[in-house]
């Protein structure tokens, strides 16, 4: 049986669809909920009941390369450069249980609703930092002035990291993501050199800690070590926090950078984010209409038949999170931007099932505190000439630059 193709291209990369993912996506919902997408090698689904059962039916659909684009495997050079840093080191993401279970029990005895509760001041005061930095009129980058070093900082602070080290641990993180993408060979060698150094980093970290125990996270997950079963290794432990760096960062970014771009063309959204009673809703709102995770990757481990189609053994899937967040027989008027629709809580932009966000509480106590502060510190907050310019990655939604500007105009 050949396998279904979609009427239209499903094609990503090209400026069109990242800018706008949204439409060929519905027409897939309609024709083809289910469809393999040739050039990319990929099986996408659409659907919000088929990415639920994607996500829950994790033996048959393998976490194995989630954050895994590309489907070629690596070259030979790349190995080699990766082969000298630790790429045994498993990332909580991309790993299947038992493993799985042991690395999330770890992080959920240290990485608790108290710890992430007592950092609340630490983002205001970063907040205000941040913004006490920018002119009271004018004009800026709001990612490089504001969105990436935000989330960078509190994740500083959350693993007891020096200030001084962050721009150059923001670098090496990209480099982790990019490693897996196609490009020039120097390039991805680049990015293997970055990967290695980032991991030495964190295991570096991890030994410290062992050394000298400290109340920051990493020490805290190198303190209850001794409850898993068998007791993780420092490499298996240093993949935490760099995971926790990495997924905790640019996903901030881009939920800041989305919700001001919807913010120009929904103003009464300001209302919302305005009121501490109302906010809530309106971040979850904005999280479901430009999902910061467009998707992520599963393996089949066997033949597996989802919406009626099925995936051979061996395929590649993206669980489409932005597709199902705009599943119109789940959500009313699905383009449509509105927080006190009673379907909410529905959303799936944090995932479903074992790979649950663990940075979810945290995403949320960041944006509640951030988007207000911008929108009273920076009145009349207003996209300025210079043009945006969209992230790179396919499964990611957000800017790599977003110019605007504030004040009189
Ligand atoms: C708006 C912000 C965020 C969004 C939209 C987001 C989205 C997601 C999604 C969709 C998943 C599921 C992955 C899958 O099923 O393959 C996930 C997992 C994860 N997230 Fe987030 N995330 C955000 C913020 C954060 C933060 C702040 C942290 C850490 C401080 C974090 C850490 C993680 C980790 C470690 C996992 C893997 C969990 C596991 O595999 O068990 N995320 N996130």
């Amino acid at each position: 049986m050949s396998a279904p193709i979609l009427s239209a291209r499903f094609d990503p990369l090209s400026p069109e669809q990242r800018e706008n993912p949204f439409d060929v996506l519905a027409l897939a919902r309609r024709e083809q909920p289910v469809f393999y997408a040739p050039e990319l090698d990929l099986w996408v689904v659409t659907r919000y009941d088929d990415v639920l059962e994607v996500l829950k039916d994790h033996r048959s659909l393998s976490s194995t390369g989630a954050l895994k684009s590309a489907s070629a495997p690596l070259p030979p050079e790349v190995v080699a450069v990766l082969a000298e840093g630790h790429p045994e080191m498993p990332y909580i993401i991309e790993i299947d249980p038992p493993l799985h279970d042991r690395i999330r029990g770890l992080v959920t005895k240290a990485f608790t609703p108290r710890r992430i509760g007592a950092l609340e001041p630490t983002v205001h005061r970063i907040v205000d930092e941040l913004l006490d930095d920018l002119p009271a009129d004018g004009e800026a980058d709001i990612v490089e002035n504001f969105a990436w070093p935000l989330p960078l900082r509190v994740l500083g602070h959350l693993l007891g990291l020096p200030r001084d080290d962050l721009a150059q641990l923001h670098e090496w993180g990209n480099d982790w993501m990019l490693v897996q993408q196609d490009g020039p060979l120097e390039q991805r060698l680049q990015h293997a050199r970055g990967t290695v150094a980032l991991q030495r980093y964190f295991v570096a970290a991890v030994e410290q800690r062992e050394q000298e125990p400290s109340d920051d996270l990493i020490g805290a997950l190198v303190a209850a070590r001794p409850e898993t079963d068998p007791p993780l290794t420092n490499v298996e432990i240093a993949g935490l926090p760099l995971d926790l760096m990495v997924a905790g960062h640019v996903t901030v970014t881009r939920a800041i950078g989305s919700t001001l771009r919807l913010l120009f063309a929904y103003p009464q959204l300001r209302d919302h984010l305005l009121d501490a009673e109302r906010a809530p809703r309106a971040i979850e709102e904005v999280l479901r209409l430009e999902s910061p995770a467009q998707g992520l990757f599963r393996t089949a481990t066997r033949d597996v038949v989802v919406g009626g189609a099925t995936i051979p053994s061996g395929a590649r899937i993206m669980a489409h999170f932005a597709s199902a967040n705009r599943d119109e027989g789940v959500f009313e008027e699905p383009v449509s931007c509105r927080p006190e629709r009673d379907e909410l809580a529905r959303h799936v932009a944090f995932g479903k099932g074992i790979h649950f966000c663990i940075g979810a509480p945290l995403a949320r106590l960041e944006l509640a505190v951030a988007l207000p502060a911008l929108l009273t510190r920076l009145p009349n907050l207003r996209p300025a000439s210079a043009p945006a310019v969209r992230e790179p990655l396919f499964f990611a939604r957000g800017f790599a630059t977003l110019p605007v500007a504030w004040g009189a105009a």
